[in-house]
């Protein structure tokens, strides 16, 4: 099978064989014979992107998400799609627990006062845990691992999901509740559902209004969860935000509106991105490919 990788960073480089571009798909203006190309949440994949792979049978994306693809598209040429499934979860959680409690403590806020030369606290009142609401939004994979670690802190834990996972509910000490009581009551949001139809702007303008003043909210799943138009205009009514995600990543650039938020923390979508998955998702990769080629479909996302 003739394989190339694309968005290739030099830490998975060593774990890849085969053709590597460290570019993405889109910046590729050349029409390429391969059978199977690997990518990441940068490359998009439509029915113009798929025109330079005429030959192409198989796209792994290198990512759990694949909202960065037209599976319709993918479907008309007869392409199989296969995403990881997890290569590694409780890095995605502890990345949003990273980005909570240096929030929470005032970690990145107080550091522009510091390179002034103030060593002063008078401005940094930090938010316990004590008497809070945790809501985790989506309590799959990632979810889950997010309550084992934030239970240590948390005394309360809701979740809002549409499965709803009795029994890790009944081991971890969380309830499940109504999306509405679930808005109403949180008082420290993490989102770890994915972005689909139904999930795209789940938290609206309307949504935020009904929300805790002070509340927090973490997003370290897709931009798209939230109307980010709307984040700016009502982001004073939160203490502060922590996303690793946002709705237009590839055109980030200096004005993007959440950098005139001074209660923003932002991550460049590095949640995923430790020591220990690299590898994983290298391995995994590779794992897909060798299902496809026996026709197992672990990991298989699209029926063709
Ligand atoms: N920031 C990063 O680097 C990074 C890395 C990996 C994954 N992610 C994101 O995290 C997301 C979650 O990953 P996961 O492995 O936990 O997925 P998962 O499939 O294991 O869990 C997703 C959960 O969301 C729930 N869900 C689906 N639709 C819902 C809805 N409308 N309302 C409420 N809940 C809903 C599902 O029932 C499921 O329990 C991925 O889809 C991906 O977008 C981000």
């Amino acid at each position: 099978m003739n394989i190339a990788h694309f968005d290739v960073d030099s830490n998975i480089r060593s774990f890849l064989h085969d053709d590597i571009f460290n570019y993405s798909v889109q910046e590729n203006k050349k029409s390429l014979l391969y059978d199977c190309i690997s990518i990441k949440s940068a490359s998009i994949i439509n029915a113009k992107t798929l025109k330079n792979f005429p030959q192409l049978k198989l796209i792994v994306t290198r990512t759990v998400g694949t909202n960065h693809i037209d599976t319709n598209a993918c479907r008309d040429k007869g392409i199989s799609l296969y995403h990881i499934i997890d290569y590694g979860s409780y890095n995605i959680a502890e990345h949003a627990l990273a980005l909570l409690l240096a929030g929470m403590h005032n970690i990145v806020f107080c550091q522009e006062e510091l390179h002034h030369g103030i060593f002063s606290y008078k401005n940094w009142l930090g938010i316990s845990f004590k008497g809070k609401v945790v809501g985790v939004l989506g309590t799959g994979r990632i979810g889950l691992e997010f309550i084992k670690r934030i239970r240590v802190f948390a005394d309360t834990i809701i979740a809002y999901d549409v499965y709803q996972n009795e029994k890790a509910a009944k081991d971890l000490n969380f309830s499940y509740v109504k999306f509405e009581e679930f808005i109403e009551r949180t008082d420290i949001m993490s989102i770890h559902a994915p972005q689909t139809e139904e999930t795209t702007h789940i938290i609206n303008g309307n949504v935020m209004k009904k929300m805790k003043k002070g509340s927090i909210i973490i997003n370290t799943s897709r931009g798209g969860l939230i109307d980010t138009a709307e984040l700016v205009k009502q982001a004073e009514k939160f203490s502060f935000l922590g996303l690793d995600v946002l709705e237009d990543e590839e055109s980030f650039s200096i004005s993007h509106p959440l950098l005139t938020c001074k209660n923003v923390i932002l991550t460049p979508h590095v949640a995923f991105f430790t020591d220990d998955s690299v590898k994983n998702i290298a391995n995994e990769t590779y794992v897909c490919i060798q299902n496809y080629l026996n026709n197992d479909n672990t990991g298989k996302v699209l029926l063709v």
